[in-house]
């Protein structure tokens, strides 16, 4: 049998010398490409649980399996975050100093790979973003779909396997909104990616072919099917 692309087993993590339980034992098995929608209450764990995924922090107890593969252990979780995942935030976090294409290549900068081939790559994932009039824009010249859209193709510098996003419509307008859901849909579908969404938005949860929720840091199996 092959392993699933992401497991989580027994996850726990607390902070604050353990005053603050953020998970409190989650498992959860995810399948390559995957599309799967994360909601539940504020301060349920959700972004908790998607950096523990995406390696931005690690587990207080429990684990985290890549391919069947602990990360921090036998994967070292700086290459995983490098060549794995692409991250997407509710507040974009593009470096305000840095023009458009400049951004959507920071990724690659850990990754050997000449300054040639880095601004051709980071081109062309603005274009596909439509963003090609824009490519030279910084960040404070962007509207906030456009801000997002450049942060889309950030998270796609590196061709990662997984696309981690934090409620990455929090800061849109319906419409926008909508348009971004549509872009992160479609690069999972033609990429063959595995999507994980972090929302709050009922429509937005309901819509993937799979949706989980969490409550008070555990997985509230009475919403789930
Ligand atoms: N760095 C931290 N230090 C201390 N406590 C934290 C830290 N990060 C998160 N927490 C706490 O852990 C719990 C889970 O937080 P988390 O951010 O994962 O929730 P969330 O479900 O993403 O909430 P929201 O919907 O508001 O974004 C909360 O009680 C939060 O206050
Ligand atoms: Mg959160």
């Amino acid at each position: 049998m092959t392993s699933p692309l992401l497991e989580v087993r027994s996850l726990c993590k607390s902070y604050d010398e353990g005053r603050i339980e953020a998970l409190r034992g989650v498992d959860l098995s995810i399948d390559a490409g995957e599309y799967i929608t994360i909601s539940g209450p504020s301060g349920s764990g959700k972004s908790t649980l998607l950096q523990l995924l995406g390696g931005l922090d690690t587990p207080t107890s429990g684990q985290v399996l890549f391919r069947g593969v602990a990360l921090g252990a036998a994967i070292d979780l700086d290459d995983y975050r490098v060549h794995q995942v692409g991250f997407i935030f509710q507040a974009f976090y593009l470096l305000p100093t840095l023009r458009a294409i400049e951004n959507v290549q920071v990724p690659m900068l850990a990754v050997r790979q000449d300054a040639n081939n880095r601004a051709r790559r980071a081109e062309s994932l603005l274009r596909e973003m439509g963003l090609e009039h824009r490519i030279h824009q910084y960040p404070n010249e962007l509207s906030a779909g456009e801000r997002q859209r450049v942060a889309i193709a950030r998270a796609l510098a590196n061709a990662p396997e997984i696309l981690l996003a934090d409620e990455p419509t929090g800061n849109l307008d319906s419409v926008n909104s909508a348009r971004i859901m549509e872009m992160l849909i479609g690069i999972q579908k033609e990429r063959g990616m595995t999507l994980i969404v972090v929302t709050h938005e009922n429509e937005i949860a309901r819509s993937a072919p799979r949706h989980i929720r969490l409550r008070d840091g555990l997985r509230d199996e009475r919403t789930e099917p």
